[in-house]
Parts: structure tokens; C-alpha cells; sequence
């Protein structure tokens, strides 16, 4: 295992070595491209063909990547601290559940993966959006750790398009006033024109760095003065507002459809009248308007990388914070749900020795971003990482797809504590938005499994199903089979794995199944399925569920938890609880 996540670092620091005699440049430098509820599923990269010039055609696109909160704040504390959601405890934007303030009181201000890196020699950098409530009144109180140059766009105005505040490193924050009609100071060139100036002095510091680059696009205009509702569509620069006249949200079969589908209060929303349906059009081409400086951005960057002779030495990562729907499931415009649209989220790598021009449907999730960064840099991985470092390089993805016992996960666990946001003229916020689900991945099945905070549950079969649209939990669905099994016993495995998951820590967020038979013999789906262990999983009765539907991760709300009610599976005892 560790020798699996050092030795392609010492073959890769053994080639620059020996290639290159100043030691300072010989590690990799890091880029990280985070934009702000983009979408896989609604087709966005389709319209970002200087995307697919530099990170597509020349890197490896992950196309089952997960965030593991669909909500901008937990999201990024995730991605930066290598956690899930439950371990941070950063569950919201704002207090007293999330936004920065609960970074800070959580002390992950300085355990994270700036400051990680700056221990290491690195120079960090970041430009745009860090976190929610990072505000006009938060950014000194205190100020954000580890980066030697900084320039965050603040709350109120951090979704302002044409009125963004940046507060750069220890300096006091400063208004960006813009202009729709000519395009002065859009919030993304300000942020690209800034990182560039980052970039520079990164070179010119000749340390190894990293640079994070967070824009807002496509994320909603938020709390423009004028504006009807609080979210709004986003704004394009102003040179690209005309484009992609009539270009429509895509129609899949889950686009407003004829049934409801869902749980919970997805289930009870009405079907969107043309009206809403055109308004939410509007709204998806504001978003791929949006998107485009953010295309121009990856191609400047790539421009400038060429020009310094970086390429051969840096690894550029593209994701974005969570996914979005529009319309899907009759939602309006937001994140916050378990669907694939909010939950799958793109994430390109681009780097030397990473395949050109390839996809793979390795399960990674968020939780997984900085164990690989610290991984590409040849450091060990932290002690309650929740996540695996990614195989990145081509032979390592191929070593991780070949069937043995170490086998790549085939999870991605989601949760999500507080309130639906619908977005737009039409959105609105629903109340007890709280549930845990699991996606589970193979070549054999790919499933959805969810229990809402109201225990509601559903479970999708999406090789039958891509859309979501019949969970086979519903009474009409008694009858139906999965895997050639009952449903029901299926779904005992799989509430089981999620009881593991819902309060995962460090290994057992990575080998769950390890937890219910710690003998080691099964580690997949499949596995746990054998009929040995019907009795096990079947006959037991800790179960994920919920006693209130909450704001916030109040475990006494929660139900049964693994670690004190959990299940252990024993050979030759049929099943035993823990006491
Ligand atoms: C990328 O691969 C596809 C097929 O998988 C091929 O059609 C295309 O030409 C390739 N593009 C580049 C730039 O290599
Ligand atoms: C723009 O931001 C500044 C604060 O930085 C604020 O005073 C001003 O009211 C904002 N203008 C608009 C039109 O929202
Ligand atoms: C953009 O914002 C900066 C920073 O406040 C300001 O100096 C500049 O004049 C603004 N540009 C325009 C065209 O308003
Ligand atoms: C924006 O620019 C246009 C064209 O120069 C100008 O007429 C308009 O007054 C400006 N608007 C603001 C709010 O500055
Ligand atoms: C908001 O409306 C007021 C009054 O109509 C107008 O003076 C102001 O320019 C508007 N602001 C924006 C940002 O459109
Ligand atoms: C369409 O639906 C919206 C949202 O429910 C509603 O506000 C509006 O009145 C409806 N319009 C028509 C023409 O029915
Ligand atoms: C939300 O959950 C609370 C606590 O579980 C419950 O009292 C309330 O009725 C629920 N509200 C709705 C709209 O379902
Ligand atoms: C998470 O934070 C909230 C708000 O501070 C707190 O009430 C709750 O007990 C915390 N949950 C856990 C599991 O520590």
C-alpha cells in the first residue's frame, strides 16, 4: 500500500533528478481549477472547446467523480482537508453549521492543505472564492492561514459579477465596481488577470508551487440590489452575452417529467409551466455565457504555462465544488439533492506522465483531491485522511482496474444536513433537505441508495435507470428483482454499508466493508451479496434512521451509529451486535 502511493513519485523525483540539477524545481507544481456549480450532466463542457483543447484532448478526464456534499462551503472544506462533511463538521455556508467562521472554530484554519504544503517548501497561491462567510466582516477575524499570496473575493459580494470585493492578503478589502454594457471588471477576468500575477511571482520565487484558481462561474448572481429574488442568473462578460441564442437545458427524460419522481419533497413539486420552463432556459444559457471566461482563463493559463516551460513539470487539476440540475425531478435551478446531476461532478487532470486524451470510470470522490495532491508532491498521506490519493499516472489507473485483493473503491458516500435552495425567479427554500446516500459503482451494478431525515428511502438501479426516475423501494415496485436478487436483500447490504459510512473516519471511510467482516473477505458488493451472509444483513435490525430532521450534523438525532450499535460480521455466529 504505501510503497503503491511512493513509488511513482520516486520514479517521477528520480527522473528530475537526474534531468535537472537545481533541486528546488524538481517537484511538481499544482494547479487547481475550481469552478462553482458546474455541472456534468447538463452538458457544460460541450461548450468549452479551449477546455477540451488543453485539459481533455491532453489529460484524463474522471467521469465518476463525486463531490460528497452538494453545497458550496462543506464541499471545499472537503476538498481542502481531505475529510468528509461529518468529520469537518462544516455542513452549511454560515453558522453555526458552516461558512468560515466554523472552519476556523473547527481548527482547520491551520490543518489544511495550504498550510500542509507550506511545511513541505511549497509557495501557495489563490485567487476568487475560498469559502462561504469569508466576508466584509470575517476576512481579518482571523485571517485565512497558509497562503504566501492571496487574493479572496469576500461575502457580500462574492457573487456580484459586476461587483466583486478582493481582499489581498493582509490588505483591506477593495470594491471591483464594473460595468455591464463595456465589461469592466467582471468578476472572472479580475480573477484571471489576478492569478496570472501569481503565477508570475511563483516563477520568479522558484520554489515549487501550487495555485488555486476559483472563479464563481457558473454559480447564480447572488443579492444584486435589484434583483426580484436573491439568486439570480448568472451574468456573462459583457463580449459574450449574445451567444448561444436558443440553446435549450437538455431534454432528458428526468427534464420536468409527466410523473413526480424523488423523495421527500422533490416527490410533492409541481410540474413546471412553459413560463418556468423558458425562464430556465434563460437561466442555463446565462450559465454557459458565464462559463466562457472561464474557458478564455484555461487558455491564457495554458498560453502562459507554454511560455514559462512549465507543462513538462506541473500538474494542472480542473473540478468544480458540486454539480447543478435544472429541472431535473421538476427542481428548479440549484444543488443540494443526492442526484447525479448535483453529486457527479467533472474533474480533468492534465500533468507529465498523465494519459492524453482518455477517460476512466474510476469511482474518486472529493474527499480524495488533497490525499492526491499531497501524493504528487512524494509527502505520506495524513492520518485522518477519508480518502485514497487517485491513480493518476496510466499505469497506476491500470493497476488499480485490474481485479485483486486491493482493489479501487467502488463507493461515493453523500450527506447533507439543512435546506433545499431552489434558485432562481421560481426557487425557493425546502426544508428537511437532510439525508445520506451511497453510490456504488462496478462493472456489475451501479446503484443509489438514500435515506432522507423523514425515513424515506430510495434506491435506483441506473444501468436500468440512468435518470433516476424509479426507485425500486416504492410499493408499485414490490415485485421487482435487482441483480438477479430481491431487492430487498440488496438493499440490506447497502443500508449496512451506509451505517459504516454515515460516520466513517480515515480507513473506514476507504475499506467500509472492512468494517462489518474485519476478517477481510469481503470488500465489494458483490462479495457481501454471497448468501452466507443473508442472515447477517437481513435479519438484524440496525438500520440508518433518523429520530428529526435537522439543520445541522446533531448526532442524537441520527439513529443507531455504527461504532456503538454496529454490527460485526463473526464466522460461525449467524450475527452479533456490538455491546
Ligand atoms: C481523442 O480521442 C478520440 C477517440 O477516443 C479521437 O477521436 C480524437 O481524435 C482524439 N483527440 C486528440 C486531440 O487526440
Ligand atoms: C458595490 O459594492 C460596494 C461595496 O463594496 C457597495 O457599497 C455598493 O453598494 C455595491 N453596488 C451595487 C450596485 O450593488
Ligand atoms: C475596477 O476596480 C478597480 C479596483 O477598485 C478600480 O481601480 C478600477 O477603476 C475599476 N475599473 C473600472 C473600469 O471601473
Ligand atoms: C457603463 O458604461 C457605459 C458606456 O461607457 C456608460 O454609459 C454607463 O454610464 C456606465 N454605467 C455605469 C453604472 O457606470
Ligand atoms: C437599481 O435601481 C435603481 C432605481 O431604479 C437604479 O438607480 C440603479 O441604477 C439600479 N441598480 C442597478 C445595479 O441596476
Ligand atoms: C407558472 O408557474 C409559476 C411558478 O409556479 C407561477 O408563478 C406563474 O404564475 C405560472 N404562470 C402561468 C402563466 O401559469
Ligand atoms: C421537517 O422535519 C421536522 C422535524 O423532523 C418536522 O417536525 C416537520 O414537520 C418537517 N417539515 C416538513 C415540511 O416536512
Ligand atoms: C456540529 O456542529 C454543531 C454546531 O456547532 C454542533 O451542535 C454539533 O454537536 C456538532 N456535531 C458533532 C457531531 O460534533
Amino acid at each position: 500500500m504505501l510503497l503503491k502511493r511512493v513509488l511513482p513519485f520516486l520514479i517521477l523525483w528520480l527522473g528530475f533528478a537526474l534531468s535537472q540539477s537545481d533541486q528546488s524545481t524538481t517537484r511538481p507544481n499544482i494547479i487547481f481549477l475550481l469552478t462553482d456549480d458546474q455541472d456534468l450532466h447538463l452538458e457544460s463542457l460541450n461548450y468549452m472547446p479551449l477546455l477540451k483543447k488543453h485539459l481533455l484532448n491532453e489529460g484524463t478526464f474522471y467521469t465518476k467523480h463525486y463531490c460528497t456534499i452538494a453545497l458550496c462551503c462543506p464541499a471545499r472544506v472537503t476538498l481542502w482537508t481531505g475529510k468528509a462533511a461529518h468529520n469537518t463538521n462544516v455542513t452549511d455556508v454560515n453558522p453555526p453549521y458552516g461558512g468560515y467562521p466554523k472552519f476556523v472554530s473547527q481548527g482547520l484554519n491551520s490543518d489544511y492543505l495550504p498550510v500542509w504544503l507550506q511545511a513541505a517548501g511549497y509557495n501557495t497561491y489563490y485567487v476568487g472564492k475560498l469559502f462561504n462567510a469569508l466576508s466584509t466582516t470575517t476576512w481579518n477575524a482571523p485571517f485565512v492561514a497558509g497562503w504566501t499570496g492571496s487574493d479572496f473575493l469576500l461575502d457580500p459580494y462574492t457573487y456580484r459579477y459586476y461587483n466583486a470585493t478582493f481582499q489581498r492578503n493582509h490588505d483591506p478589502p477593495v470594491s471591483y465596481g464594473g460595468n455591464y454594457s463595456t465589461g469592466a471588471n467582471y468578476s472572472t477576468d479580475v480573477v484571471a488577470s489576478k492569478a496570472f500575477g501569481f503565477l508570475d511571482d511563483g516563477v520568479k520565487d522558484g520554489k515549487p508551487f501550487f495555485l488555486g484558481i476559483a472563479p464563481i462561474a457558473p454559480h447564480s448572481e447572488v443579492g444584486e440590489p435589484n434583483a426580484t429574488s436573491e439568486f439570480t442568473e448568472p451574468l456573462p462578460a459583457a463580449r459574450h452575452k449574445y451567444l448561444f441564442q436558443g440553446v435549450q437545458v437538455p431534454r432528458s427524460q428526468s427534464f420536468n417529467p409527466d410523473m413526480p419522481s424523488g423523495a421527500s419533497w422533490v416527490r410533492a413539486l409541481p410540474r413546471q409551466n412553459d413560463t418556468n420552463v423558458a425562464y430556465n432556459d434563460h437561466f442555463y444559457r446565462q450559465r454557459l455565457r458565464a462559463l466562457q471566461a472561464v474557458d478564455e482563463l484555461v487558455d491564457d493559463l495554458f498560453a502562459k504555462l507554454e511560455a514559462y516551460g512549465l507543462l513538462d513539470n506541473t500538474y494542472i487539476i480542473y473540478t468544480a465544488d458540486n454539480g447543478y440540475h435544472i429541472g431535473q425531478h421538476r427542481l428548479q435551478p440549484g444543488k443540494t439533492t443526492g442526484y447525479e446531476e448535483d453529486v457527479n461532478v467533472p474533474l480533468v487532470i492534465r500533468g507529465p506522465g498523465v494519459a492524453k486524451n482518455v477517460t476512466t470510470e474510476l469511482v474518486t470522490t472529493h474527499t480524495d483531491l488533497s490525499p492526491t495532491i499531497l501524493d504528487l508532491i512524494g509527502l505520506s498521506p495524513r492520518p485522518d485522511f477519508d480518502g485514497l490519493a487517485i491513480p493518476i499516472h496510466v499505469t497506476e489507473i491500470q493497476r488499480a482496474k485490474r481485479s485483486s485483493k486491493q482493489k479501487w473503491q467502488e463507493h461515493a458516500n453523500v450527506e447533507f444536513w439543512g435546506v433545499g435552495i431552489g434558485e432562481g425567479t421560481y426557487g425557493d427554500n425546502t426544508l428537511n433537505n437532510t439525508y445520506k446516500a451511497v453510490r456504488v459503482l462496478s462493472e456489475e451494478y451501479n446503484l443509489y441508495y438514500a435515506v432522507w431525515c423523514n425515513n424515506e428511502h430510495e434506491l435506483y438501479d441506473l444501468s436500468n435507470d440512468q435518470f433516476q426516475l424509479n426507485s425500486l423501494l416504492l410499493p408499485s415496485q414490490a415485485q421487482a428483482t435487482l441483480l438477479d436478487y430481491p431487492v430487498s436483500k440488496v438493499a440490506s447490504r447497502l443500508d449496512a454499508l451506509l451505517l459504516v459510512l454515515k460516520s466513517c473516519k480515515g480507513d473506514s471511510c476507504i475499506e467500509p466493508w472492512l468494517s462489518l467482516h474485519p476478517q477481510g473477505d469481503v470488500s465489494t458488493l458483490t462479495q457481501a451479496l454471497n448468501s452466507k451472509y443473508d442472515e447477517f444483513y437481513e435479519r438484524q435490525e440496525v438500520k440508518v434512521k433518523y429520530t428529526k430532521c435537522e439543520l445541522g450534523y446533531l448526532i442524537g438525532s441520527e439513529g443507531p451509529q455504527f461504532l456503538t450499535d454496529g454490527l460485526i460480521y463473526r464466522d460461525g455466529a449467524s450475527w452479533s451486535a456490538w455491546t
